[in-house]
This record gives structure tokens, C-alpha cells and sequence, in this order.
């Protein structure tokens, strides 16, 4: 079995494809072992419960420094044995503590074509500038905002102009390709 963690922040729907591919086998062979989450009250807990996956919540100012809470979070993952780390909406630049320890095996999802609009709005700066393609990219994780190498990406090709309607059409791209991506690597 391979050990998965996901990293949230917010609603979650991302980890809810995940924990539901590894559930319906789409995803085979792995399991969700633990969800890690920087706000308490975030929507990502509730869906963590229904599929039983076990929750850390941890409020980041309680904690001197990054490296301390990234401590916190490397022991807790080290001492239930995770394989990958699957980022999916953590508002948080990875840290060196993190980085040391599980450097290679953690993952991030952007909701753009990388490099372009990179950052917290990428679907809106893509919008505002008119992109006519859009897409979602999946890389691994360096020290850089959305950096690191790129390991598979999607394009959405939208010429409408409803953001809600594009948000929603990219939303679904990341959760089927997240997905994919996840039965990929863990054959790696
Ligand atoms: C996704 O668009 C992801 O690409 C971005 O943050 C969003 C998280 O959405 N990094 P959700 O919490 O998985 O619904």
C-alpha cells in the first residue's frame, strides 16, 4: 500500500478525489493515512471525517518558528510511514525542515499552465489577461512559490466569460488529474 498525505487548507475537493480514488481503486493500491491542516474549522476537516482519515490541525502561530511546526508535521508523518505528500490548496511555501525530510515526494496542484501565474489567483490572473487556454499543473514541490519540475499538466480551453462556469471546469480537470497522477507516481 502506498501512504498518502494531504496537505489543506480550505474546502478540500481536492482531497476528497484523492481519498475517493483510493476508495473506488482508481487510485490502487494506496490510502489516505493523514490530512494536514493549517485552519481549524476548514471545510477539508469535514470531508476528512467522512472518509475516516486522520486529521492533524495545527494553528502555525502557536509555533516559534516554520521549521518547528514543519517539525511537528515530518514526525507525526515519519511515525505512520508516508510515502507521498499530495499538496491540494496548503497556502504555505514548503520549509527546509520539510524539504530535508521529504524532498522528492511532495507534490502541489496549481490550477494554471505553470510557469504561467503562478501564485494564490492563478485562475483569476489568467482570466483578467484573457487566456483562451487554460489548465492545471501538477509538479514537485522546491523552495520556490510553484516551482519545482513539472509532472503532468491538462489543458481547459475556455473562451466564455463566466469565471464560475471556469472555475468549476477547472476544479473538475485537477481532481481527474490529480488522480491519474497519484496512480503514476506510486508505480514510480
Ligand atoms: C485548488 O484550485 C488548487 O489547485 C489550489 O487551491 C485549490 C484548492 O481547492 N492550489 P480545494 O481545497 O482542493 O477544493
Amino acid at each position: 500500500m502506498t501512504r498518502l498525505c494531504v496537505f489543506a487548507s480550505g474546502s478540500g475537493s481536492n482531497f476528497e478525489a484523492i481519498a475517493e480514488g483510493c476508495r473506488s481503486g482508481a487510485i490502487a493500491d494506496s490510502e489516505v493515512v493523514l490530512c494536514v491542516c493549517d485552519k481549524a474549522g476548514a471545510y477539508v476537516l469535514e470531508r476528512a471525517a467522512r472518509y475516516g482519515v486522520e486529521t492533524l490541525v495545527f494553528n502555525p502561530k502557536e509555533y516559534g518558528s516554520k521549521r518547528d511546526f514543519e517539525k511537528m508535521i515530518a514526525d507525526k508523518m515519519d511515525s505512520l510511514g508516508v510515502d507521498l505528500v499530495c499538496l491540494a490548496g496548503y497556502m504555505r511555501i514548503i520549509g527546509d525542515e520539510l524539504l530535508e525530510r521529504y524532498g522528492g515526494k511532495i507534490v502541489n496542484i496549481h490550477p494554471a499552465l505553470l510557469p504561467a501565474f503562478p501564485g494564490a489567483h492563478g485562475i483569476q490572473d489568467a482570466f483578467n489577461y484573457g487566456v483562451k487556454v487554460y489548465g492545471v499543473t501538477i509538479h514537485y514541490v522546491d523552495a520556490t512559490l510553484d516551482g519545482g519540475k513539472i509532472i503532468s499538466q491538462v489543458a481547459v480551453p475556455y473562451e466564455g466569460d463566466d469565471i464560475e462556469e471556469l472555475e468549476a471546469m477547472i476544479h473538475a480537470a485537477e481532481h481527474k488529474l490529480y488522480v491519474e497522477t497519484i496512480n503514476k507516481l506510486r508505480n514510480r
